[in-house]
């Protein structure tokens, strides 16, 4: 069967990831998670105490850092940032209190889209983020669009740090998705939005099998429609 392009969109903390990764698992696809790209670029910025304002030290930083992504042992994909696992740091609270003013350079979504593209050139891939389906990949075969309430996505947010022994409490949650689904939403540079053509999906009331499922029937159906 031909092989799509899985384009998945929505606000922080939808289960965008975990229903990415499952799903590109099922279908035997290539799972790129586009949110680590720019958190994997923010904790290089700040290392190495990158002044966001001035272009200059941006662009020269952008030269130095590489960002990719390795299976381990279990099968599952980890991100590195010149060559070293990064994959449990850069999903620190230190780094999502950054990473929506980081995406938000031109400079930087410019490097990090080329490389979108160039992982995704071959299709049979999955990607999640939050212009995948209106920039990357406008012509993705299928495009999903989560949301969910807030507090809902707060309370799954603070279970995943504590699994990496960070205690964060759930009103800092809250007011960090806030401020990060507002600045993404509003930012110049391909803000968040849902594409046109993106099947809209509430996460509140479901279970990530239910959420997986879905994704996967709608997938299969553009598979076949895109193998006639
Ligand atoms: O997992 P969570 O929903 O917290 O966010 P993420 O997917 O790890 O993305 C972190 C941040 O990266 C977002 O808040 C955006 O500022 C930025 N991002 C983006 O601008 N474009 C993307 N395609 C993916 C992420």
């Amino acid at each position: 069967m031909k092989k799509i392009i899985i384009a998945i969109d929505g606000y922080s903390a939808c289960g965008k990831s975990t229903t990415a990764k499952e799903v590109a698992k099922i279908l035997g696809y290539r799972y790129i998670d586009s949110g680590a790209m720019y958190r994997a670029v923010t904790m290089y910025f700040l290392e190495h105490h990158v002044a966001l304002t001035n272009p200059h030290e941006v662009d020269h930083a952008l030269s130095k850092i590489k960002v990719s992504f390795r299976v381990n042992s279990t099968g599952t994909s980890e991100t590195c940032l010149n060559g070293l696992v990064v994959e449990d740091e850069i999903r620190e609270m230190r780094i999502s209190q950054q990473v929506s003013q980081v995406s938000a350079l031109p400079a930087v979504r410019h490097a990090m889209v080329d490389q979108q593209r160039r992982l995704g050139k071959d299709r049979g891939i999955v990607m999640d983020g939050r212009d995948i389906g209106t920039v990357v990949f406008p012509d993705a075969e299928l495009k999903i669009f989560l949301t969910a309430d807030i507090l809902v996505r707060a309370f799954r947010r603070q279970k995943e740090l504590l699994g990496r022994d960070e205690m964060i409490d759930i009103d800092t949650i809250v007011e960090n998705l806030v401020l990060r689904d507002e600045m993404d939403s509003t930012r110049k540079e391909s803000p968040l939005r849902k594409a046109p053509d993106a099947h809209q999906l509430d996460t509140t009331f479901i279970t990530i099998d239910e959420e997986v499922d879905e994704v996967v029937r709608l997938a299969l159906s553009r598979m076949v429609r895109a193998s006639k």
